[in-house]
């Protein structure tokens, strides 16, 4: 894996891993996506004293190898989890990621609430996959997630992904920009720039 790694570095042009001009929102939105490890899940509390109020924990997050994602944030999650115990009352949750996650806002000194440090933010809903996607889910998971392996099992772990119906991406000024789910899985966030 290491090897392979290595190999592609040295054929991967060195702007590969570059951030797409902020008017291609879509790729920016994707090359996000596939940037981060982890997002911030807000879901309707089912919990006192908030019930009915929104509530955001940190969840580890895969949509594919770095490079090579595919755009549907997959996670892995126990009902023993307080959120997803929001979930199974109510799918419907928002995720939001930040380049603030990687090296590119803190090398450009951008703040993490400027939206030159390009920050997304998913609408949707949560459900459960399995089949082939569901052992896509685990690779995507797995390989970013290594840990992810020696998670308690009586827990009983299952693949989720965000059904995503909305996408929001603040990459400028001039407010936020908002991309359909088709849009977003159309574009590459990896092609060569001009
Ligand atoms: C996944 O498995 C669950 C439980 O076995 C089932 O209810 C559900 O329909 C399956 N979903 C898919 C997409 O196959
Ligand atoms: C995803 O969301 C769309 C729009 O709300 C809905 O029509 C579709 O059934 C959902 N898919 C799944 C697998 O829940």
């Amino acid at each position: 894996m290491q090897l392979v790694v290595f190999l592609f570095s040295l054929v991967v042009p060195c702007n590969f891993y570059r951030i797409p001009p902020h008017e291609e929102v879509a790729r920016v939105a994707r090359f996000v996506a596939n940037q981060c490890n982890w997002a911030s899940m807000a879901t309707i509390s089912t919990h006192e004293p908030v019930k009915g109020q929104p509530f955001s924990n940190a969840f580890s997050i895969s949509d594919g190898p770095v490079g090579f994602g595919k755009g549907v944030p997959y996670m892995y999650l126990t009902h023993m989890e307080i959120s997803v115990q929001d979930l199974e009352v109510n799918p419907q949750a928002s995720l939001s990621m930040s380049l603030a996650q990687t090296d590119f806002c803190k090398n450009q000194g951008y703040d993490p609430q400027s939206p030159l440090c390009a920050h997304i933010i998913l609408s949707g809903s949560v459900v459960e996959v399995n089949g082939t996607e569901g052992v896509f889910a685990k690779k995507a998971l797995f390989s970013r997630h290594p840990e992810m392996v020696d998670w308690p099992t009586d827990h009983n772990w299952f693949f989720a992904k965000m059904n995503i119906t909305k996408v929001w991406v603040l990459d400028y000024f001039g407010g936020v920009k908002t991309v359909t789910p088709d849009e977003y899985f159309q574009a590459t966030p990896y092609k060569k720039h001009h």
